[in-house]
Formats: structure tokens, C-alpha cells, sequence
């Protein structure tokens, strides 16, 4: 069994313009593959939290198990990078197969050449926020990314506590999000549970990171379903001839 293979519609899965990526940060990390597999078909992508020990004081994997776990498994892999010098070792996660690469604004050089190069090399290429970074930060590079994530908690750790006064930014990245012509995923990171997702969700996310509140769940294929039930309560949907990567 695989995530992210039924096919067809924006996200993948034809469940509309919300993607529900659960994130195995704190999965069964010595089963990896199991872990993804569990989602069944319910997941549209998966999210990958790599981290370097020096952008965010944690350190969890790379690209050689990013690889393995596509080499095995046909997810729609959706990394979030939380590296140093993203510009040097992003685009080999694009180049491995991920369908989103999601790098740190706060962390890159030239973000507007490295989502060129993401693009290039099939990926969604992301911009990602930490609590403390303003959205004029990525406002300039609006027409070159196709999405924008939000973090709801500071980067290097599952579990943290949602921030609800991230919504602000969320909002924020909405209204940016529909000054261009494509259409751009807003995700939001970090505490997203069954009370949190619909606030995201009425702010204007479209895209939803969820960790403990699907590995910790008894049933996480039947969590992510919840989830994405609450999140289609106020499904933002992109203006005409808008199209989601
Ligand atoms: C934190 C990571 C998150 C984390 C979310 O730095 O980027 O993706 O796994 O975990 P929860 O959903 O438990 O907050
Ligand atoms: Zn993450």
C-alpha cells in the first residue's frame, strides 16, 4: 500500500484544495516505511521534517533516508527543510523525487533563484516562516513560490503548543497568496489538532501539517479523515484559471 497514489485533482487525491501532510516526526521512526504506510490512502502528502542540529537545535535525517523512503514508497513527499545554506542542499530533494521542498526564508541566500531551481526540477517550491519573521520577508517572492508555510510553533520540535497568534500571518499569507496568478498553497505547521485546524483553516490555510495529532492517535488514517473534514469547513478556494501545483 501506498500515500499519495489514487491520482488525479490538485492535491493528488482529488479531495479538493485542502492536503492534509501528516508529519512522521514523531512517528515510529525505526519503521519509517511502516509508519508512512499505516496512512493508507488517506494522507495527500507526507511531511518530512529535516533538521541539521544548527538551524533549529534538533537533528532527525537527510537526504539518504528522504531517498530510501522514495525509492520504496510512492508518496508525495512534502520536506521541510530546516537547514543552513538551504541554496547548496535543497534542490537534491527535488532532484530525489519529493513533490514539495520547503526551505526557511531566514536560511537562504537567493530564495528566488533556489525556487526557480525547484521548479525546475519538478518540486513545489516552498517558503517557510518562523514565528518571529515578518510576511513582508517573502512578500517579493510571491510570484516565484507555490507555497507558503506558516509556522504555528518555533521549528525543531513535535508536540509545542499551537500559537494562535500566528493567525495573523496566516491571513497575511492568504491575501499575498491572491495577488498572483497561480495559485499558492498557505500551509500552517506546528500544533494542529482536531481544536486547531479549523482556525487555520478559517484564516485562509489550505495545507495542514499534523504530527503527534495523527502518530499519537490510535487510528492515524482516521485522523487524518477528521482533520481534513474540519479543514473542508472553510475550504479557501483559489480565484478562476488559478491552478494548485
Ligand atoms: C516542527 C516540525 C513539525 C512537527 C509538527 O519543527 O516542523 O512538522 O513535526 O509536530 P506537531 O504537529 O506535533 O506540532
Ligand atoms: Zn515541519
Amino acid at each position: 500500500m501506498s500515500v499519495g497514489t489514487s491520482g488525479g485533482g490538485e492535491t493528488g487525491h482529488g479531495h479538493g484544495c485542502v492536503a492534509i501532510s501528516p508529519s512522521v516526526l514523531n512517528a515510529d521512526l525505526s519503521d519509517l516505511r511502516g509508519e508512512v504506510e499505516r496512512l493508507g490512502d488517506t494522507a495527500d502528502w507526507v511531511h518530512l521534517d529535516v533538521m541539521d542540529g544548527h538551524f533549529v537545535p534538533n537533528l532527525t535525517f537527510g537526504l539518504p533516508v528522504v531517498e530510501a523512503l522514495l525509492a520504496r514508497t510512492a508518496i508525495q513527499a512534502d520536506c521541510h527543510l530546516m537547514i543552513e545554506n538551504p541554496d547548496q542542499w535543497a534542490p537534491a530533494y527535488a532532484q530525489a523525487g519529493a513533490a514539495g521542498v520547503t526551505f526557511h526564508i531566514e536560511a537562504a541566500h537567493d530564495p528566488a533563484a533556489l525556487c526557480r531551481v525547484l521548479r525546475a526540477n519538478g518540486a513545489r517550491a516552498g517558503i517557510a516562516m518562523k514565528p518571529g519573521t515578518p510576511i513582508q520577508q517573502v512578500a517579493q517572492f510571491i510570484d516565484d513560490v507555490d507555497l507558503l508555510l506558516v509556522m504555528t510553533v518555533e521549528p525543531g520540535f513535535g508536540g509545542q503548543r499551537f500559537m494562535a497568534d500566528m493567525l495573523n500571518k496566516v491571513r497575511q499569507a492568504r491575501e499575498l497568496s491572491q495577488s498572483t496568478p497561480t495559485a499558492v498553497w498557505v500551509q500552517v505547521d506546528g500544533g494542529i489538532d482536531e481544536d486547531t485546524i479549523g482556525l487555520a483553516s478559517a484564516a485562509g490555510a489550505t495545507a495542514f501539517v499534523a504530527g503527534s495529532a495523527v502518530y499519537r492517535a490510535t487510528d492515524p488514517a482516521s485522523m487524518v479523515r477528521r482533520l481534513r473534514a474540519v479543514a473542508e469547513v472553510h475550504p479557501w478556494r483559489p480565484g478562476p484559471g488559478a491552478r494548485n501545483r
